[in-house]
């Protein structure tokens, strides 16, 4: 079966093609025009999509050497999301699916991400612990079997990748900062500032306080480096992703640990989670790259599952702004 995935929930039009767990194509366009406002403007990125959704579908097509009409299934990201984005991506998907005789499916984008994991060749196992790191979202999720979430902690407040953006922004580096702050950290010292590692009081996490210890270092030390700031940062911000989520370790019984969102593309979360795994000798899995941040194949990955499992009995056609992975009906 070959599956066309759409997503366009926040500043990234993606568009992937797979065809079983192959990928066939995985083109993204990330929107530049929310730089010099150093965060997203929903409208803007509505707009931005609309301009590049055609031609970026024809490029996945070119990339995967096939014809529209070959194409068995078509998907979008239904939600969590920004509506006007949302709204691009469906309804160009959905037009599709209706001019080509083809069924449609809405994918929630967190599931997405979660299959991102079926682009290993290991593939999910249940049961298992994934924890979702993204600009939006910090949430671990227990899966006893498919489609069966239980999100046994959220974050009370920032979630981990805005907190890595909105230190990046303190520190004087380009939106969004996750990526650039990972590089400044790489030649800094992280024992060198001693940033509180969250501890919240309810099975959770918790990223305001860290971020808001972070702005008053640098209130107060005017000529900080912010090599070390952000090395100080990113280690304090994993510990505590790590903290937690051994917490869990010790009262749930799985096979796999995984590690999804674009946070997960961070080399050094991405090692102190190996170690994790090791010690409680369970397989890690923690997708390559092109598959940490948002992507069409994600898209594309769950919608397969969702139809191979249920059949075009419920299309998802609604777009929404929030939804927990535990009440997708
Ligand atoms: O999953 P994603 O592409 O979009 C959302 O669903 O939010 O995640 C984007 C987030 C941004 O906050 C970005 O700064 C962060 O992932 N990010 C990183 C890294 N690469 C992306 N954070 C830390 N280190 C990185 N290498
Ligand atoms: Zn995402």
């Amino acid at each position: 079966m070959i599956v066309l995935g759409i997503e366009t929930s926040c500043d990234e039009t993606a568009v992937g093609l797979i065809k079983g767990r192959k990928v066939l194509a995985n083109v993204v366009s990330s929107q530049t025009a929310h730089i010099q406002f150093g965060g997203v403007v929903p409208e803007l990125a509505a707009r931005n999509h609309i301009s590049v959704i055609q031609p970026l579908t024809k490029l996945a097509l070119d990339v995967a050497r096939i014809d529209l009409r070959a194409v068995d299934l078509i998907c979008a990201t239904r939600g969590p999301g920004l509506i006007g984005s949302l709204l691009v991506g469906r309804s160009y998907a959905h037009s599709l699916a209706i001019a080509l005789g083809k069924p449609f499916l809405g994918v929630n984008h967190l599931e997405g991400h979660i299959y991102a994991l079926q682009t290993k060749s290991q593939g999910l196992n249940y049961p298992c612990l994934v924890l979702i790191v993204s600009g939006g979202h910090t949430e671990l999720i227990l899966i006893e079997k498919e489609f069966q979430y239980q999100t046994i902690a959220r974050t009370a407040d920032d979630a981990c990748g805005e907190a890595f953006d909105k230190v990046a922004k303190i520190i004087g580096l380009p939106y969004p900062g996750g990526p650039y702050l990972e590089r400044c950290a790489q030649t800094g010292c992280a024992g060198r500032i001693r940033f509180p590692v969250p501890r919240p009081k309810r099975f959770s996490f918790s990223y305001s306080g860290l971020k808001t210890a972070v702005l008053y270092y640098t209130r107060e030390h005017r000529h900080y480096n912010p090599n070390d700031v952000a090395a100080s940062f990113q280690e304090a911000a994993i510990d505590h992703l790590v903290d937690v989520t051994r917490q869990a370790l010790t009262r749930v019984s799985v096979r796999q640990l995984g590690l999804v969102g674009g946070v997960s593309a961070n080399r050094r979360l991405r090692d102190r989670f190996s170690k994790l795994a090791n010690d409680f000798s369970i397989e890690i899995l923690i997708p390559d790259l092109p598959f940490c941040m948002d992507n069409g194949v994600m898209i594309a990955l769950a919608g397969a599952a969702r139809y191979l499992a249920f059949g075009p009995v419920k299309k998802y056609l609604d777009v929404i702004a929030r939804e927990s992975l535990d009440n997708i009906p």
